[in-house]
């Protein structure tokens, strides 16, 4: 079998930009040679798309912080085996739009369930598989909420948690970027397009080359 690829997940609150600079990363690697797999959370296959309704389905406003978390671990259990895992051993590079830190920060810090027992909850979802590499896309939240207001966007369940909710939540990626500065890298996500293109191929560049001597 030959080398294995590399798993790359790109975190951050709503409206911060990713799903843009995953496209064109996505292309860039490409024109490199690369097998790129995009991907996203919750969602990614069939199963874990149908959880991902029910998460953000803004009739569901009864759901519990507990029910959420495994719900989202659910989807991820799913996508890791059924996705991520066998393009990983294509020796494809993953990029996943979301994974386990947004639980932590979301269920853990924005939900006031706590990172330890949001990670518990995902140790037999991911097993393993945790992100090579995590480009955290660092923006004042409110100013997320506006750039989509801007785009016409429809709240979901979760955008409709409202600032508090917010504010826990950045606090939470904040303090995992701290304790993990070799995974998670912050880009500033408060500049122009192509500024953050240029965080954001600097540190992809640096983990592919590094990762191969
Ligand atoms: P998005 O695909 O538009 O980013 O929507 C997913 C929403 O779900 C977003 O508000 C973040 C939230 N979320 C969690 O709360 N926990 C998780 O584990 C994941 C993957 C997403």
């Amino acid at each position: 079998m030959g080398q294995r690829g590399y798993f790359i997940t790109f975190e951050g609150q709503d409206g911060a930009g990713k799903t843009t600079q995953m496209k064109r990363l996505q292309q860039a690697l490409e024109e490199r040679g690369y097998c790129v797999r995009m991907t996203r959370e919750p969602g990614g296959c069939p199963i874990s798309e149908q959880i991902r309704e029910i998460l953000l389905n803004i009739g569901n406003d009864e759901m519990d912080g507990v029910c959420e978390a495994y719900l989202y671990a659910a989807a991820r259990a799913q996508h890791v085996r059924q996705v991520i895992v066998p393009a990983l051993m294509r020796g494809e590079i993953v990029l996943c739009d979301r994974f386990i830190d947004s639980s932590l920060a979301y269920q853990g810090a924005g939900r006031g369930l706590g990172v330890e027992r949001v990670a518990q909850i995902n140790r037999e979802a991911i097993g393993e598989w945790m992100p090579d590499l995590t480009l955290y896309f660092s923006l004042d939240p409110e100013s997320g909420m506006q750039r989509n207001a801007t785009g016409g966007k429809t709240l979901d369940r979760m955008e409709a948690a409202g600032e508090d909710f917010r504010a826990r939540v950045r606090a939470g990626f904040m303090e995992l970027a701290k304790g993990q500065p070799g995974r998670i890298r912050v880009v500033d996500a408060d500049r122009s397009l192509e500024d953050v293109w240029q965080q954001v191929l600097s540190a992809v560049q640096e983990y592919l080359h590094l990762s191969r001597t």
